[in-house]
């Protein structure tokens, strides 16, 4: 029997699927600023800034490091599938709405992207790829769920491959207008949606040091930085693990 935080733990993961389905048809309002996003002429203008600033790091990095096949996790609406797509060979879009992957396929065109309906909480890769790509999705996993989640991302990279992670830095003018000011200890918002509905969502802010470290624990090399304002961005590569006697796993040394 799952006990009372196990129950409470997948109400609301479930809370934050219906949430990001309910969602699609307006996702996209955050990311240009549009309607409850608009914070104006001057924080609109910086929140530009920043984001070319990681769209611009992260073509860099496609173009020094050549993946040829990417898994995107949690894809979403194609912010960044469209920017992949182009870039590389062939991308995996898993998500667990069919809703935001109707709008992945209806903007992102090339036949270069393979789309997986699937619960990342559940799913297990069952190929390998070069690079495992999120944005805006590690601060959805709770931090009882992140050694597990790198766990399965680690199992989808092939040896030598790399994650990459976009993910919101902590600003109380990130979010909607009637959103709360977000709260760095918390982890668990309360979302709404333009028709005034409610949902309850882990929203947890990586700082880059604090993640840097906790990705060496699960034995990756990760190099994270921050935006002027908005955004964490930065590629954590896979070292290779090592056996204890008594073949208790551990993390190799980062390189
Ligand atoms: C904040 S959005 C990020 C979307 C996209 N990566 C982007 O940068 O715009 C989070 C995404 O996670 C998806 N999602 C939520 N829970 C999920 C789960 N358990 N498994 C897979 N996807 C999930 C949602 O459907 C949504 O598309």
């Amino acid at each position: 029997m799952p006990d009372e935080h196990e129950s409470e733990d997948a109400s609301l993961l479930a809370d934050q699927i219906a949430y990001y389905r309910a969602r699609a048809g307006e996702y996209d309002e955050w990311w240009f600023r549009k309607r409850r996003f608009d914070r104006g002429p001057d924080l609109n203008r910086e929140w530009f800034d920043d984001v070319a600033i990681v769209e611009r790091a992260l073509f860099a990095f496609i173009e020094a490091a050549r993946p040829e096949r990417v898994l995107e996790l949690a894809c979403g609406t194609g912010l960044f599938t469209r920017h992949l797509a182009p870039r590389v060979r062939h991308v995996t879009a898993v998500d667990a709405s069919p809703e935001v992957i109707a709008c992945n396929r209806a903007r992102v065109e090339g036949d270069n992207v393979e789309y997986v309906l699937a619960d990342l909480f559940a799913w297990k890769p069952a190929d390998r790829y070069d690079m495992v790509f999120m944005s805006f999705w590690l601060s959805h996993v709770p931090l009882g769920r992140f050694d597990a989640f790198w766990s399965m991302v680690r199992q989808a990279l092939v040896a030598g491959g790399c994650a990459y992670v976009i993910d919101s830095a902590i600003d109380p003018t990130s979010t909607a207008r009637d959103h709360p000011a977000p709260d760095a200890g918390a982890g668990i918002v309360t979302r709404k949606l333009n028709d005034g509905s409610q949902f309850r969502i882990v929203k947890l802010f990586h700082d880059p040091a604090s993640l840097t470290r906790r990705l060496a624990a699960v034995g990756f090399d990760a190099t994270i930085q921050r935006t002027p304002r908005y955004f964490i961005h930065g590629n954590a590569r896979c070292g290779p693990r090592t056996k204890r006697p008594g073949n208790a796993p551990v993390a190799a040394p980062s390189r």
